[in-house]
């Protein structure tokens, strides 16, 4: 007789499991729910998962963790992947003046915006921001996030936007929620080169990126490809080095106008492109046929009082993946409840249910391009877990980031969580 397979943790029964798994979604089960499912876990993986009642006999469950969760929903653990996690300062100041009526760019133009939060980011320590890295993390993980991808963007210097990437490093290192590192240096051109921008492109291509590449630093570059910020040629540069140089590709792109970034993202085939409000038609199916991910920022949209959505439809109707993201940053979007923003989406982008789920789990998981780790429930995938206590699984879409998960689980490992009426100390 064979020696059984010790398992770490037991899952079982389970009310309704979310598994996104290939071998349980049918065309009547977009989700791949599983009611009365079992979840086994050894390690960081999820070694096996089906039915309560199929758990195989050659598992030895003995000194499992054994936790019940009839009556509960599990997710995989949702991923945020668009945030600038890492800066100091509020600009809470700049919510009044757009209700007033001045626009992001003329914000940006006066000195406030982008640049403000550089000012504010470079005057914190490390351990300043790290220690807001930190509380941010828990807040979101207390929301059922359990992967962040994280910008840097507020340093706009070789050294700045090094030292932002190795908070970031310290935060992945020491916090249990996992982060995904981006690097986008070309954010907005500092004042210090206003005369001659083309001179701040060549750090970013010359220092910037080879130093982030030979330190290991960030997987993905990313730009704000806007009029007035960094245009397509601009952008083109700096993502093509970063691609030499083995980063992958993401584009803030036609967020304010219809600048090309999406266009470019398509040329490139970049892993994604965020934003897209003023995407045009016609780039569709240059995006589908490119892979890229349609990642949707409705916080933006609502902070900037924006009258213009995505072109969802058409990015529905040509089988785009579409994922959902906070964007949380102290100026468009200073929120970090992935849940909130789900509703959000819903009700502003007409997504469904099913869709705003897909946009927080398996589309996300490819947005940060580890859509063969995390984003399922599925054998071999990492064990990374939300769990909420309602049935309806509905019910986490539409109560406005209410529906708190009662348990996460990262890795394999339960992560400890606030209590959710802890007041957030000051982190936006
Ligand atoms: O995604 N559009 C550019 N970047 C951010 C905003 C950053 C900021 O305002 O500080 C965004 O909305
Ligand atoms: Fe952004």
């Amino acid at each position: 007789m064979g020696s059984k397979i010790k398992i770490d943790r037991a899952l079982a029964p389970i009310g309704g499991l979310l598994t996104l798994s290939e071998r349980f979604i049918t065309g009547d089960n977009p989700l791949g729910i599983l009611a009365q499912a079992a979840i086994l876990v050894r390690g960081e993986k999820i070694l096996w998962v089906g039915k309560q009642d199929d758990v195989p006999a050659s598992f030895d469950l003995t000194e499992a963790d054994i936790v019940d969760l009839s009556g509960e929903t599990v997710m995989p653990g949702l991923i945020d992947c668009h945030t600038h996690l890492v800066f100091s300062g509020s600009r809470a100041g700049e919510f009044d003046l757009r209700v007033k009526g001045a626009t992001y760019l003329e914000i940006l133009k006066a000195g406030g915006g982008i640049g403000a939060t550089v000012r504010a980011t470079q005057e914190a320590s490390f351990d300043e921001l790290y220690d807001l890295g930190i509380q941010r993390l828990s807040h979101m993980m207390r929301r059922g996030v359990t992967t962040v991808e994280a910008k840097s963007g507020y340093g706009l210097s070789p050294e700045g936007e090094r030292r932002l990437l190795e908070v970031m490093r310290a935060l992945d290192r020491d916090h249990s929620a996992e982060i995904v590192p981006t690097f986008l240096g070309a954010h907005t051109i500092p004042p210090r080169y206003k005369e001659n921008p083309g001179k701040y492109v060549e750090s970013v291509i010359q220092e910037m990126i080879p130093d982030v590449a030979d330190k290991s630093l960030a997987e993905f570059c990313d730009v704000f490809c806007e009029e007035g910020v960094f245009d397509v040629t601009a952008s083109r540069k700096i993502l093509e080095t970063a691609r030499q140089y083995g980063l992958r590709l993401k584009i803030h792109a036609d967020q304010l106008a219809a600048s090309g970034g999406g266009a470019l993202a398509a040329e490139l085939k970049a892993t994604s492109a965020e934003h897209l409000e003023y995407l045009p038609e016609a780039v569709i199916p240059a995006f589908r046929d490119a892979g890229t991910v349609a990642v949707l920022l409705p916080v933006a949209g609502l902070y900037l009082m924006m009258d213009r959505i995505p072109p969802v439809a058409s990015l529905r109707r040509q089988g785009v993946p579409i994922a959902i993201a906070t964007d949380f940053n102290p100026g468009s979007a200073p929120c970090l409840s992935l849940l909130t923003t789900m509703t959000l989406a819903a009700a502003t982008y007409r997504l469904s249910t099913e869709e705003i789920i897909k946009g927080v789990t398996i589309h996300a998981a490819r947005a940060v391009g580890r859509e063969k780790v995390i984003g399922r429930v599925e054998e071999g995938y990492q064990a990374d877990f939300s769990m909420f206590p309602v049935r309806d699984y509905a019910l986490i879409v539409t109560t406005f980031g209410e529906t708190l998960p009662t348990r996460v689980m990262k890795r394999g490992k339960w992560v400890p969580l606030a209590s959710s009426t802890q007041p957030l100390k000051t982190v936006v």
